[in-house]
């Protein structure tokens, strides 16, 4: 089986600079030959050219949504990038970068499934509009853009819309949802398990849950990690991190029972910021979840 890397050093989705460095450090701690360890055939295609915003545009701009265009740029390069990816019969495995490369991703691999399932690994909701985001962070907006809410430059990447229906998406860790993310998720009743199911089911029980739910509905399913869904005490390399998330260990037997599964048809690991983080330890954890996801096991 083939894998194949694709790097995204987008930074202009949020405002601390350093989340572009992202692909470097998640390669530096081993990504490619962790992999390969695991039998895997490895194709690192490299880095997406993100281009600079331009004067006008740097500051907060046009509709509360920050460096629209380049970041509508790049993640049409992306998205083009994954569909060729999957043409080819290879796995996709987009490295970020923050989260706002989701639109990409997603305007890739929606093309090649009729429904679908998308797993969003985040503290956060990720399904602002301009209209209700706090910060005019793209970041903020990519599950909302891919459901087909926001901004048509970003909505219509790809030449059509919507990518996912709220139907087939499961969000796992949340514990930071901002007022208009909320109704949102009640008006389309998007499946969500807050950081208070997985305390009180565990989280055995909310991946049984989510895998036989998304088995039933969906014919392929995308990981969408925001490493700040772990908890920052385990990685703290992430711009916007919220205390008491998802631990280490409980990231690992998600991650497992997922490779067990084998349901997941592609995947991203993004906001890994190495400006922020301790000796590289958020790139180090992306890689660790990466070998369980593919399959590692210690036996
Ligand atoms: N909800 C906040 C906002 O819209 C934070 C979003 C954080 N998103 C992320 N991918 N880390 O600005
Ligand atoms: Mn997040
Ligand atoms: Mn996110
Ligand atoms: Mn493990």
């Amino acid at each position: 089986e083939r894998i194949s890397i694709i790097g995204v050093p987008m930074d202009l989705g949020q405002m601390r600079r350093g989340v572009d460095m992202g692909p470097s450090a998640i390669r530096y701690a081993g990504v490619v030959e962790r992999l390969e360890w695991l039998q895997y055939e490895i194709e690192d295609k490299g880095d997406i050219k993100i281009g600079r915003p331009n004067r006008e545009e740097d500051s907060n701009s046009l509709n509360n949504l920050r460096n629209l265009k380049a970041v509508s740029e790049g993640n049409l390069k992306l998205s083009e990038q994954v569909d060729e990816v999957i043409q080819s019969g290879s796995f996709p495995l987009v490295l970020g970068g923050d989260h706002s490369i989701a639109i990409g991703t997603l305007a890739g691999v929606s093309k090649h499934y009729k429904e679908l399932g998308v797993i969003w690994y985040d503290a956060h909701g990720d399904l602002n509009t301009g209209d209700t985001s706090p910060s005019g962070n793209i970041h903020g907006m990519p599950l909302a853009v891919s459901i087909g809410i926001g901004d048509e430059t970003l909505t219509r990447i790809g030449g059509y819309t919507p990518k996912v229906k709220p139907e087939n998406i499961v969000i796992i860790g949340a514990r930071s949802l901002d007022d208009g993310e909320k109704e949102l998720i009640k008006e389309k009743g998007i499946k969500v398990y807050t950081m208070h199911e997985i305390d009180r089911l565990g989280m055995t029980k909310v991946m049984e849950e989510t895998i036989q739910y998304l088995k039933e509905r969906t014919d392929g399913v995308h990981l969408s990690l925001d490493l700040d869904g772990l908890d920052p005490h385990d990685a703290p390399g992430v711009g916007t991190p919220v205390i008491g998330g998802i631990s280490y260990r409980e990231s690992h037997l998600a991650m497992e029972m997922l490779a067990e599964s084998d349901i997941i048809t592609s995947a991203e690991f993004v906001e890994v910021n190495p400006i922020l983080d301790e000796k590289n330890k958020t790139a180090t954890v992306a890689v660790a979840l990466m070998g369980s996801l593919f399959g590692e096991k210690l036996l």
